[in-house]
């Protein structure tokens, strides 16, 4: 028996709320994100394989481990053979279980996995915009409140006069990290919509350093 779309997004919702954690950065909200900037993308590349987008998207942190975890780099690798098993035994279309795979193996940052495909372009580009724009923002200091980090250095937070720290200091996560993302970007849609969610976000950081200061001389 074939199903259809609003099937497999109803079996994926209910597999990764499963396997859903605590993590408020990394919940079902940002699962459901990511597919709607997939859905953007997927405008702009009406060739790519809806299903295997979507399945990707709500399935691609099944596994998914702390920063700071030895094993982090496999975790895509991990939740990719979840994915896989557990949309097989539920019939998802066989012929499409590699680019699943794949989509979700090659979405992560550590992992280090080239996208081949179109579909894991797009949903490595959709995973990235979540972490840009104002919901990027509060997940970036949701993440940092949750290591214990600080806002900003408090006598440099540009960090003119010492070296980048993300670790200590959320601030510094958007020079390390997200500032990055557009150029990373696979497609030409995803990097065009990272610039502008790119934009907001330093935008919001002038304002912050403006209203940070400099600490008075003494
Ligand atoms: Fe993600």
């Amino acid at each position: 028996m074939t199903y259809d779309a609003t099937h497999w997004q109803a079996v994926c919702q209910q597999l990764a709320q499963q396997h859903a954690g605590d993590d408020g950065a990394h919940d079902l909200a940002h699962l459901q994100r990511v597919w709607q900037a997939a859905r953007l993308l997927l405008d702009s590349y009406p060739q790519a394989d809806a299903l295997v987008v979507m399945a990707a998207c709500y399935l691609h942190d099944l596994v998914n481990l702390p920063k700071n975890h030895p094993q982090r780099h496999l975790a895509s690798r991990q939740a990719a053979a979840l994915a896989c098993r557990e949309l097989a035994a539920a019939g998802f279309p066989a012929d499409k279980l590699a680019a699943l795979g794949h989509a979700i193996e090659a979405h992560s940052f550590s992992a280090a996995i080239t996208p081949q495909t179109l579909e894991a372009q797009i949903v490595q580009d959709a995973d990235r915009l979540d972490a840009l724009g104002a919901v990027g923002l509060a997940r970036l200091f949701y993440t940092a409140g949750k290591m214990d980090s600080q806002l900003a250095h408090p006598d440099d937070p540009q960090a003119l006069q010492r070296p980048l720290d993300d670790r200590r200091y959320a601030l510094d996560h958007i020079t390390v990290k997200l500032a990055t993302l557009p150029a990373t970007m696979q497609t030409a849609a995803g990097r065009s919509l990272g610039e502008q969610r790119l934009a907001w976000l330093m935008q919001f950081r002038a304002t912050f350093l403006a209203e940070w200061g400099t600490p008075p001389q003494p």
